[in-house]
């Protein structure tokens, strides 16, 4: 329909850098979901971000067949949404490096992931780490998106990403759109059960945890059954009270109650019931996902055939973007 109003561009990515956790599934991928027939989604998996940190290659290409089979899993439709992998659109490493000249050496010492991240390996503080927000506002600017869903701690990747679109379009015109973060009321932190002040990450090197979306149902129940609480043993939500509030927010999301539901539902019981409660709805939430992405692992030539379908839409459209700024930079292509 020609009178349509414009619909608005979402882009986001996922890393294909371990197994997708329970806190992948609820925060991201359950919510760009929603989004899907509301406006032009793209969404990728990100998996030159992920060589950042040391991988076994045949374990990085499995997780880039699984990242994407869970896409799939979840409920995106590459009808709908244009699905691909980063790595087959070769802009997005393009338009990396044009960006990096418009990108100020301050600006990224001040990433508190990059911080974090050289931190935690300081045997391999490689200028793909320090450069890896210039790599996400390609990605996001490549495709004139309004507005990316991420979890809390890309914010400030995001509001960079805006600040290098400003600075480029400062000198040369309107070439980019400025994007939003979009984040998440739900689900946008899901912490981890072991050391619930902490978001659950993939890459914690203690697997009790996270919960990950292949776990089997035991695996869930014993992970739940330790889940760190405190002293209290009420099942109420409190200022500080890490552990209970997460397995409040999980139960909840996993169930389909609101908090306070959660809270009348378990008034008086102690942890132990409420912590199987808790795995048991995570158990059925997760189990059509999880069969669906096995069978889908079982076709590799059907991914490979979405993965071909999503590079080319994805690069077609990421072709107007990229020549235009070559054209404004005076790049010969
Ligand atoms: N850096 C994001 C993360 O680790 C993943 C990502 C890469 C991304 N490129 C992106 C997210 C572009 C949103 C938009 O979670």
């Amino acid at each position: 329909m020609e009178t349509e109003i414009k619909r608005k561009r979402v882009l986001s990515g996922i890393q294909p850098s371990g197994v997708f956790t329970l806190g992948n599934y609820i925060g991201a991928v359950r919510n760009w979901n929603e989004l899907q027939d509301s406006c032009d989604c793209l969404f990728m998996v990100a998996n030159m971000h992920t060589i950042t940190v040391r991988q076994t290659p045949a374990v990085l290409r499995e997780n880039t067949y699984r990242a994407f089979a869970n896409l799939l899993a979840a409920g995106l439709d590459p009808q709908k949404s244009v699905l691909f992998v980063q790595s087959q659109v070769p802009a997005h490493t393009e338009l990396c490096w044009i960006l990096d000249c418009y990108t100020m050496f301050g600006e990224l010492s001040r990433m508190t992931q990059f911080k974090d991240k050289s931190a935690k390996n300081a045997d391999n503080i490689n200028a793909g780490l320090f450069t890896y927000p210039v790599l996400m506002a390609a990605d996001i600017l490549l495709y004139g998106a309004d507005a990316v869903p991420v979890g809390v701690d890309q914010k400030q990747h995001v509001e960079l990403a805006r600040d290098i679109a400003n600075r480029f379009n400062g000198v040369y015109g309107n070439v980019f759109t400025v994007p939003e973060p979009l984040i998440a009321k739900t689900g946008a932190k899901i912490m981890s059960l072991s050391e619930p002040q902490y978001k659950m990450s993939k890459s914690d090197p203690n697997p009790n945890s996270f919960i990950a979306v292949s776990d089997t149902p035991d695996d869930i129940l014993r992970k739940f059954k330790r889940a760190v609480t405190d002293s209290e043993a009420t099942v109420k939500r409190g200022e500080g009270r890490h552990g209970i509030n997460n397995l409040i927010e999980i139960y909840s999301i996993a169930a389909g109650t609101t908090p306070e539901e959660t809270e009348n539902r378990f008034d008086g019981k102690g942890y132990g019931e409420f912590k199987v409660a808790c795995a048991e709805a995570v158990i059925e939430m997760l189990r059509p996902f999880r069969e669906k992405t096995d069978d889908l692992m079982k076709n590799r030539d059907y991914l490979d055939g979405l993965f071909r379908q999503g590079a080319e839409t994805a690069s077609r459209i990421a072709e107007r973007v990229l020549s235009k700024v070559c054209k404004k930079t005076g790049i010969i292509r």
